[in-house]
């Protein structure tokens, strides 16, 4: 039986009031189950960060909602017990250069969250903060050094481990790569895969990265604009992308074989393209699992693409 870890259902978030008013999160609805690494891409802008750090509720849903194991956990939250269920979910930040408290030593910095649970003695913080550092493969030694003594993969093994220490059972990655050197992308990320699979954790990985999230993700979501365009399974989104956005994503993806990389076309998406002014898009599950938006002549269209 499938178990719904995470449901998003119809969420908007707006930034600034009246005229000034912006939607960067506009109608946006999906849902995880337990263990799934769930990818959402799109260009920079698109609402991604927004959508995580509305989930974590550092951002103000202003239509919709969020439930986290069943229960709505977007609006108010007050009682401890909310609370407890609330540091389930843990994010990861993009940039370990400037997420990290910098006069804080590494220690307090992963053990952090746990102050707030005070029945937990000293000892005991400082025993799961160890154990958080061993996990990401730091040493617990280097407790007592500071942010910037360490590298930027080193740094990112910190935000990990203080993700970790309140032993979530969702994590929102945010780009947790993208501002690290090459030669350690791959060592952060197969820091996290362990992780994920060792605690059996859920995970949301934002990227813009189309050639990362095709050997992390179960299933992906593209955001274009804070609108959700399209969302499937990993494989049906590389091997049969329906909206021209994705299509343009993916056309970017770098190639490794270099006469496939020559040969690569971009593909430009331009939003006026869509005529909605009479025939509205709509969300369709145009195939099982496969969701795409677009009005009732571009979903025939789309219809007759499908494999
Ligand atoms: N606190 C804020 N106040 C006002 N506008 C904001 C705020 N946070 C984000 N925005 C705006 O909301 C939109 C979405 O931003 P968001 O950071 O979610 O995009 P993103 O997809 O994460 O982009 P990137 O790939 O660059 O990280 C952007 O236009 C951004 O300028
Ligand atoms: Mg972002």
């Amino acid at each position: 039986m499938s178990e719904k870890i995470l449901e998003v259902e119809h969420l908007s978030v707006v930034f600034g009031r009246g005229k000034k008013a912006f939607k960067a999160v506009d109608d946006v609805s999906f849902s995880l189950e337990k263990g799934e690494n769930f990818g959402i891409v799109g260009e920079s802008g698109s609402g991604k960060t927004t959508i995580g750090r509305t989930i974590m509720r550092i951002c103000r849903a202003a239509e919709g909602s969020v439930k986290f194991k069943g229960e709505v956990i977007s609006g108010k939250v007050s009682n401890k017990n909310d609370k407890k269920l609330t540091d389930q979910i843990q994010m990861i930040f993009q940039d370990p250069m400037s997420s990290l408290n910098e006069r804080a030593k590494v220690g307090y910095i992963v053990s952090e969250g746990l102050y707030r649970d005070k029945t937990l003695s000293r000892a005991a913080r400082e025993d799961r903060a160890a154990k958080a550092l061993i996990e990401v493969g730091l040493r617990t030694e280097l407790a007592s050094r500071f942010p910037h003594e360490f590298s930027g993969g080193q740094r990112q093994r910190i935000g990990i481990a203080r993700a970790m220490v309140m032993e979530p059972e969702l994590i929102i990655a945010d780009e947790p790569i993208s501002a690290l050197d090459m030669s350690i992308r791959a060592q952060v990320l197969n820091v996290m895969n362990r992780l994920k699979r060792e605690h059996a954790l859920t995970m949301i990985f934002i990227s813009h990265d189309l050639s990362v999230t095709r050997f992390i993700c179960d299933r992906i979501a593209c955001l274009h604009k804070g609108v959700l365009v399209e969302m499937a399974d990993t494989e049906t989104l590389y091997s049969n992308p329906l909206h021209p956005y994705t299509q343009s994503l993916l056309s970017a993806v770098p190639q490794p074989d270099p006469r496939a990389e020559k040969k690569k076309k971009l593909i430009a998406y331009d939003a006026s393209m869509h005529d909605y002014t009479v025939d509205k898009p709509i969300w369709c599950e145009i195939a099982p699992g496969h969701f795409v938006r677009g009005s009732e002549k571009e979903l025939e269209k789309y219809r007759g693409t499908l494999l």
